[in-house]
């Protein structure tokens, strides 16, 4: 394989850049051209790339984002918006393509594959909701995120006597928020995985004020029935039983915006190059993710077939510490 693209998708994830720096160098040491693709797949269909040297990727290792930016395009979705992307790959004698990104990225990817075009998928998303990593590039960074958030609100939250509902982002899963919750002392964690009562919560925040805590944090998955609204507007009703007063505070896109960890730095690196040693070896409709510590590619099929358990014996262990 002599050429190839690398392009990056869906919601950014801090190591991206990592990742998009070790596709290009790895693929150079191997004697290929690499090509970016700006603005994932919308930049596909578009034929918007550029030329990518070892040069053009220096000093990006430890920033945040992308370089290449990043999009969500539905168009992708339709037979006519791939066909135009593998015209596009063809007529830049493009042969190999390396897919950043999460759960909607892949799939995209392994339709792609599926057409016959020689495609490879790095983990990434700050959910780590994809099966074939244990831990996807940018949660580490995220998870940081999140966790200072939590002991800055504690701060104020003791100053003034309160409870603090804290959202973190995750989608449909609630890793992050399980981890963001157990590393910060979380007095609740409410995820989507499990079906929580509200009175359940009202009564943790009011134990924890007739226990003589100076504050009650209960860290919220976005994806939770009970999200940051719901518990608020619950509470509204019933502010005189839970002792402290509530506040509520949704981090959103912070999670996403910082430079990323060591961690995530190394994460990156090893799929990034592990991608292009795929397809130099000739495999396609994979995706490279790190399990048990060992880089492994595993095929689309089961990837997009299967959903991620979180570890809920994390979440009995955070309840049994909470008083
Ligand atoms: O998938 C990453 C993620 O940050 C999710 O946690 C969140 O639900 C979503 O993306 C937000 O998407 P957008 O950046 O399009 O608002």
């Amino acid at each position: 394989m002599k050429r190839i693209a690398v392009l990056t998708s869906g919601g950014d994830a801090p190591g991206m850049n990592a990742a998009i720096r070790a596709v290009v160098r790895g693929g150079v040491a191997r004697g290929m051209e690499a090509f970016g693709v700006r603005y994932g797949y919308a930049g596909l269909m578009a034929d918007n790339m550029i030329p990518l040297g070892p040069r053009d990727v220096g000093g990006i290792i430890g920033r945040g984002g992308t370089i290449l930016g990043s999009a969500r395009a539905p168009e992708f979705r339709t037979e006519a918006g791939r066909m135009q992307a593998l015209h596009n790959l063809n007529a830049r004698g493009i042969e190999g393509l390396v897919v950043i990104g999460g759960n909607g990225s892949q799939a995209g990817a392994a339709a792609l594959a599926q057409m016959g075009f020689a495609v490879v998928g790095v983990a990434s998303t700050i959910d780590n909701d994809l099966v074939g990593s244990d831990i996807t590039i940018g949660v580490d960074t995220a998870l940081e995120v999140a966790l200072e958030a939590v002991d800055r609100l504690k701060v104020t939250a003791s100053s003034h006597g309160r409870a603090f509902l804290i959202e973190v982002m995750g989608r449909g899963c609630g890793y992050l928020a399980l981890m963001t919750g157990l590393a910060g002392g979380a007095e609740a964690i409410v995820i989507p995985e499990v079906e929580t009562d509200p009175e359940e919560i009202a009564g943790v925040i009011r134990e924890s004020y007739e226990h003589g805590k100076p504050h009650a944090v209960v860290v919220v998955a976005e994806g939770a029935k009970l999200n940051a609204a719901a518990l608020m507007s619950y509470f509204g009703q019933h502010q005189e039983r839970l002792g402290f007063e509530v506040r509520a505070t949704i981090l959103g896109h912070v999670q996403r915006g910082d430079d990323p960890t060591a961690s995530d730095r190394v994460l990156a690196t090893q799929l990034g190059a592990a991608a292009v040693e795929q397809l130099a070896q000739g495999q396609s409709g994979v995706l490279v993710g790190m399990i048990q510590g060992q880089v492994v590619a595993t095929p689309y099929a089961e990837v997009l077939s299967g959903s991620k358990p979180i570890d809920l014996n994390l979440l009995a262990l955070a309840q049994m510490l909470n008083r």
